[in-house]
């Protein structure tokens, strides 16, 4: 059940000086390192595919896709300001990708994530994302991953 839904939240792409929050909010969410250059990168690579979620004009949510194919993108970074979560701020950026995505001739979604990531596989299943493969060592912490995939 979402509680206290942000009423005041902003969906937008993302703009170069939002870079510090978004390293911030990766720092505190994800395991692995990022670097400002190489999410510079991707953001060169595909502007459309990066979004942040703001309240009251703050990020307190982001997510990276790249082009995977043709018709495949992948999900490569999400993550929702632990303070901020469970309030449907993921849901409403996953469901805005997959709008966008949809209507842009992409038919599925890829993503990884660590096999103990129990919350955001649960978050990705709720979206219709199935596991399709495990990859071992695949984070630099050699822990595996598990391939999940959508048609959209
Ligand atoms: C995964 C993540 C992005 C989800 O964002 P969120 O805004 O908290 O998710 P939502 O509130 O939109 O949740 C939507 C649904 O996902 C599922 N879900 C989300 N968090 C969950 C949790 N901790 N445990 C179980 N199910 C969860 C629920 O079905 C939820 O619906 P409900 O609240 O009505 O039960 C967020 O937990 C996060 O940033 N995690 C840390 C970073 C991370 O692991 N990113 C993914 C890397 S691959």
């Amino acid at each position: 059940m979402h509680v206290d839904s942000p009423q005041y939240g902003v969906i937008r792409q993302f703009q170069r000086s939002d870079i510090n929050r978004v390293l911030e909010i990766a720092s505190h969410s994800l395991t692995e390192y990022y670097t400002s250059s190489l999410i510079f990168d991707l953001y060169e690579s595909w502007p459309e595919g990066f979004t942040v979620y703001t309240v009251d004009n703050e990020i307190v949510a982001f997510m990276i896709a790249a082009r995977n194919t043709p018709n495949e993108a992948r999900i490569l970074m999400f993550a929702v300001d632990e303070d901020h979560r469970r309030q449907g701020i993921g849901e409403k950026l996953m469901q805005e990708f997959v709008i966008f995505a949809s209507m842009n001739g992409f038919i599925s979604l890829k993503l990884e994530v660590k096999t103990d990531n129990d919350s955001a596989i649960n978050f990705y299943k709720k979206f219709g994302f199935v596991i399709t493969s495990r990859l071992r060592a695949y984070y630099s912490d050699a822990s595996d991953a598990f391939t999940m995939w959508k048609i959209i």
